[in-house]
């Protein structure tokens, strides 16, 4: 079977599967109804919040797509703290969208620095919100919300706090109501184990206010739509119901094991890979300190082309891993580790990197 190692679509587990050969069902109806409230109560468990999350039927880009458009007004002056590709990409939407954006670019494989925050924070007179990418999957980074958060809410402007978790959250301790973030978007496809094609944004109060002098037109995208609807469980257009089957299997699966252990298995085997690969004499893109829970950043060998090196490993091994991303397309392996895996899956992975790379030396 193949290991599929790419930061998402990630395995299902056998449970998950077979919730996606389920009839469908009404989307308007008390049966879905049920199944609707039951994932978003489970959503709120993992997100750590009480505030109110919408399912949209869209990937994740959508949901930041959403976090733009439903909370500012085009000259609105903002900041994204960026390390990687998608952080780029959600500053790009906002341009688009007729945002001030500043965009303050911290190198790719480096997190984004609390010192530097602090300094641009206190400089910047005008601030209606802060963006930043929690897990950065194209390089591996994780940034440090639990130091930055109290930067961004200290500012005299109370702007709001609008993260992307998509890569990171279902499998990484990230309590939105104990940091204060507004907005909070993730992915059906990463670690929660899931089908693609949900992307769930959770909105605090603070936003919601804010969300009522937004004047960047808005239809498919409109929270306002999806607050009403979600008054009956329901969503204002057809849902991908068969994905909110998956998702309500894996939510279930995720909280009968509980969040603390599905956090301490992210980190625990997170470290357990590193170490394996350092001890085969590779090296890590990432420092520990600042190193991603679910996705892990290999520089090849020297002489080694990274393409080759994924082509043998899928072709011949049958493990699935992604390549570099930005300016570091061509240049690095990244290896995924989230949502439905084990310490086994990782030992295939090791052992197909040894073996291939012993292969490629006889090339
Ligand atoms: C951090 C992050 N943000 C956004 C996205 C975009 O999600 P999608 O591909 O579901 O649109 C991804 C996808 O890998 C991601 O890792």
């Amino acid at each position: 079977m193949t290991n599929l190692r790419i930061p998402g679509p990630t395995p299902l587990p056998p449970q998950v599967l077979a919730s996606l050969s389920k009839q469908v069902i009404s989307h308007r109806g008390r049966g879905f109804e049920k199944i609707y409230q039951e994932i978003v109560t489970n959503l709120q468990y993992f997100y750590q919040t009480k505030n109110p999350i919408y399912l949209l039927t869209a990937s994740g880009t959508a949901g930041l797509e959403t976090a733009v458009v439903n909370f500012f007004s085009p000259g609105d002056s903002v900041i994204f703290f960026t390390c990687g590709e998608f952080g780029n990409r959600w500053a790009e939407i906002a341009r688009r969208y007729g945002l001030n954006v500043n965009q303050i670019k911290f190198p790719e494989g480096t997190s984004v620095k609390k010192e530097i925050v602090q300094e641009i924070l206190k400089k910047t007179k005008k601030l209606r919100a802060v963006f930043i990418t929690h897990n950065e999957t194209g390089t591996g980074v994780l940034n440090d919300l639990f130091a930055i958060s109290p930067l961004v809410k200290s500012h005299p402007n109370k702007p709001l706090l609008l993260v992307d978790s998509v890569s990171a959250l279902g499998g990484v301790n990230l309590p939105m109501d104990k940091l204060k973030i507004d907005v909070l978007v993730s992915a059906s496809q990463k670690a929660w184990m899931s089908s693609p094609g949900i992307s769930m944004i959770a909105v605090s109060k603070d936003a919601r206010e804010r969300q009522k002098n937004s004047k960047i037109p808005k239809y498919y995208f409109d929270l306002a739509l999806y607050e009403k609807f979600a008054e009956k469980n329901q969503t204002p257009a057809t849902p991908a119901v068969s994905v909110l089957f998956s998702l309500q299997a894996a939510l279930a699966l995720m909280k009968e094991e509980g969040r603390e252990k599905v956090f301490k298995k992210h980190l625990e085997l997170r470290d357990y890979f590193r170490a394996e690969i350092r001890k085969m004499g590779l090296k890590l893109v990432v420092a520990d300190i600042e190193a991603s829970p679910t996705v892990t950043s290999i520089w090849p060998p020297t002489g080694v082309d990274e393409a080759l090196w994924r082509k043998l490993l899928r072709e011949k091994h049958d493990v699935v891993i992604a390549g570099g991303m930005g300016g570091l397309k061509g240049k690095i392996v990244r290896v995924a580790h989230m949502g439905y895996f084990s310490k086994k899956d990782l030992d295939l992975v090791i052992l197909a990197l040894k073996k291939s790379l012993l292969e490629i030396k006889k090339i």
